[in-house]
């Protein structure tokens, strides 16, 4: 298939981009480089040793996304392209409304102007409502509580009202649990700007010698051992889920929802332990008081996907930890030389 990947040039998008270059398909990869580099493209070239078309463009820019469509014979889109900083989110609320979901019905809109009707959305555990008992599925009550997550679940809201109104949409809307490592080859990776907010991106630095200690966010939640326990899942575990969601989606029309995790909770000390198990570094860290808006537990029941698309993840937390210091050790200061 001829894919386009928005936001191809991120975290998720380019270890995708990756997956589907390796499983024979073709893509074009658009991203305004907000939130990436130029070099993440130069490196899934290098990576799976195809070319592809690289558009520096933003979603937001009617005519230049319309360009993209005009050049490309489109079977599909992967969307990963938006904003996803939780706190931001929160001094920032009209910045991401603005960007994920403005660019997103401009998106569709041009998809259903040139005929592609398949595309596969980037949603988040976030949009579980707070109520819920882990393990999360798919079917469980939806709220959330900062502007990040609504404009995943006004999103998913958007894709549901769009195929009750046209039922050739092909739709797949995968919920990203909390996606680490990376690429084994250690040349792509998650690059943050600034100071993480993200555990392992702040855990790899303070290993690297680019921070001094972590702060553990808490340590009376009600866990095996206090903090704050999540599902940590493979980023290429996760590119490969879109593989399956874009097989599942190129041979059914209809909204296909799926939790995208390992079903494994895992503590902040869990992460931390393993970390140093798998890399021999010391990692220094001090407990802190919790992170306004943080819960204690999530985890996701991935028996859908499993049942679905015959997906299930293959790495596990040692190997995620593995391969993320790969990634920082080989790359100190990211994708900057
Ligand atoms: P990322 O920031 O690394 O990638 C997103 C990419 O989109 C960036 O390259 C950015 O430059 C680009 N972009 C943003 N706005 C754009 C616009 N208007 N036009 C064109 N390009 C634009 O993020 P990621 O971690 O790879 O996440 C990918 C998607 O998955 C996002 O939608 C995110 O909300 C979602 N998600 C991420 C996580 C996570 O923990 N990383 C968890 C759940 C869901
Ligand atoms: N944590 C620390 N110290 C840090 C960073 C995080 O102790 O410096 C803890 C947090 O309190 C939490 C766990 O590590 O218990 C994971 O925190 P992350 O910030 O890595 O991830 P979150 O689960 O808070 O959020 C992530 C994404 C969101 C997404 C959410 C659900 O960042 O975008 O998963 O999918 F909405």
């Amino acid at each position: 298939m001829k894919i386009l990947v928005t936001g191809g040039a991120g975290y998720i998008g380019s270890h995708t981009a990756v997956e589907l270059l390796d499983a024979g398909h073709e893509i074009a990869i658009v991203d305004n480089l907000s939130n990436s580099k130029i070099e993440a493209v130069n490196r899934i070239k290098e990576i799976s040793n195809r070319e592809f078309k690289f558009y520096q463009v933003d979603l937001l820019d009617e005519n230049g996304l319309r360009n993209v469509f005009l050049e490309n014979d489109f079977d599909a889109v992967i969307h990963f392209a938006g904003f996803k900083a939780v706190g931001e989110s929160v001094s920032k609320p009209l910045k991401y409304y603005y960007n994920n979901i403005t660019s997103t019905v401009m998106l569709l809109e041009m998809m259903s102007e040139f005929g592609v009707k398949k595309i596969v959305f980037s949603s988040s555990a976030t949009v579980y409502d707070s109520s819920n008992k882990p393990p999360l599925k798919e079917d469980m009550k939806l709220g959330t509580t900062n502007p990040y997550g609504s404009t995943k679940f006004m999103i998913e809201e958007i894709l549901r009202d769009l195929y009750a109104s046209d039922s050739e949409w092909a739709i797949s809307i995968l919920r990203y649990f909390n996606p680490i490592g990376a690429h084994k080859c250690g040349r792509i990776g998650e690059d943050p700007n600034g100071i993480p907010n993200n555990l392992m991106p702040y855990i790899t630095q303070v290993a690297v010698g680019k921070r001094e200690k972590l702060s553990v966010f808490g340590s009376d939640y009600d866990t095996h051992d206090g903090t704050g326990v999540r599902d940590y899942i493979h980023v290429v575990d996760l590119a490969i889920g879109h593989i399956k969601a874009l097989d599942k989606i190129s041979n059914n029309k209809g909204v296909f929802t799926y939790n995208l995790g390992t079903g494994i909770g895992c503590s902040v000390l869990d992460v931390v332990n393993n970390f140093i198990k798998a890399t021999g570094k010391e990692i220094l860290y001090e407990i802190v008081d919790r992170r306004p808006g943080d819960i204690d537990v999530c985890f996701a029941d991935s028996t859908r996907a499993l049942d679905e698309l015959g997906w299930k993840t293959k790495y596990d937390l040692y190997n995620m930890c593995l391969d993320s210091w790969n990634w920082q050790k080989n790359n100190p200061n990211g994708y900057e030389k």
